[in-house]
């Protein structure tokens, strides 16, 4: 019998259960899909323990897991897009549709997967393919970076931000990131950082005006609590504030006056599903993240993998900071 790591109620890491599951056959338009390696997400903390949605709450038993990347193993009826063999990733943005990639075997909308190029291994795209698409929301539609652009980003070796690193890089920003060890200033630097500051340690409003005393053109936030509202000291008259995540809890509520006390700054939050309704855009966004992988701009790290059996542990690692670029379950 296939296995998922399933909860029952919202809590900690010991509410994921590792346990058999009914996996139905496929319907129309639907496949059954294999899975190979399985990328962990902030979100899938912010699921476990309730503080993902704000109007409505998961329903409960659900199989947790936002992307996926596994070989297609049967067809329902009307599935034109992939054939039984294909190697294809999805995102299940939560909100949009029901989690469940933290299993070994499921059934999913043929119209969600994507194929994966031959040069990317499955490991590479479960690392790389919901963080790409979320840094390709900010840096080709929110804000598209070009040269002379300066950016913040925080948390910059997390694995989003490590996307959004060497994205702006490569489109020609100078790019200050924050990190919580110098081990992540390292990685932050290799993944393109110019300059890096340890904001547990030093005050990052003062370094980030120190180096850029204009303020930057765009801070990208995953962090929320702990850096959205200084983050706005850190920006030009006209700078723009792309928050989009909480790691460190949900931002404070945002007296707009603020965003007038300096000029005329835009602060904005994405929800990356909303944008890829429409599956043409999600194509052509996944095939600018994979393009750029087999190009060398943008590379997947990947500092741990755990089997998806040990998923509690690996919620303990990301959610306890002490994760670098990407982590990959293997179910
Ligand atoms: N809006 C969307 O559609 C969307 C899509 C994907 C991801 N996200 C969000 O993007 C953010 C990054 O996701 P990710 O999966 O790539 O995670 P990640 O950045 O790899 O891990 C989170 C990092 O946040 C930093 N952090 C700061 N304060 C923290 C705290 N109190 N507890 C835990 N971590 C803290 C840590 O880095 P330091 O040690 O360097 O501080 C930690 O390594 C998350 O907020 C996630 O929800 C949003």
């Amino acid at each position: 019998m296939p296995k998922a790591i399933r909860i029952y109620e919202n809590g900690g890491p010991e509410v994921l259960r590792w346990e058999d599951v009914d996996v139905p056959q496929p319907g129309p338009g639907e496949v059954l899909l294999r899975h190979t390696a399985v990328g962990l997400n902030y979100a899938d903390v912010n699921l476990r323990n309730g503080t993902f949605y704000i109007h409505t709450k998961l329903p409960l038993p659900a199989i947790l897991g936002n992307e996926g990347v596994g070989v297609v193993e049967g067809l329902g009826s009307s599935v034109g897009n992939v054939k039984v063999g294909d190697r294809a990733a999805y995102v299940s943005p939560s909100g949009m549709s029901p989690p469940g990639s933290y299993s070994e075997l499921r059934v999913i909308d043929a119209d969600q997967l994507v194929k994966i190029p031959q040069d990317i291994s499955d490991r590479q795209a479960a690392a790389a393919f919901l963080k790409g698409l979320t840094a390709w929301c900010i840096v080709r539609r929110i804000f598209p970076v070009r040269p002379g652009h300066t950016i913040l980003i925080h948390a910059a070796a997390g694995g989003v931000a490590s996307f959004l690193s060497q994205w702006s890089k490569h489109l020609g920003a100078t790019v200050v990131g924050t990190v919580g060890s110098t081990e992540k200033a390292e990685a932050a630097r290799a993944a393109g950082c110019d300059h890096t500051i340890l904001y547990r340690e030093v005050d990052f409003v003062r370094e980030v005006n120190r180096l850029f005393p204009d303020g930057v053109s765009a801070v990208f936030d995953g962090v929320g609590k702990d850096t959205f509202l200084p983050s706005l000291q850190c920006l030009d008259p006209f700078g723009t504030l792309v928050n989009f995540g909480n790691a460190s809890g949900a931002p404070p509520p945002l007296d707009i006056r603020l965003l007038g006390a300096r000029g005329a700054q835009m602060v904005t939050r994405l929800g990356m599903g909303f944008f890829f309704k429409d599956r043409r855009i999600q194509a052509k966004a996944a095939e600018e993240v994979f393009d750029l992988m087999s190009k060398g701009v943008l590379r997947a790290r990947i500092e741990r993998t755990y089997p998806l059996c040990e998923a509690a542990q690996a919620h303990r690692d990301l959610e306890g900071r002490r994760t670098i670029g990407s982590v990959v379950l293997i179910p």
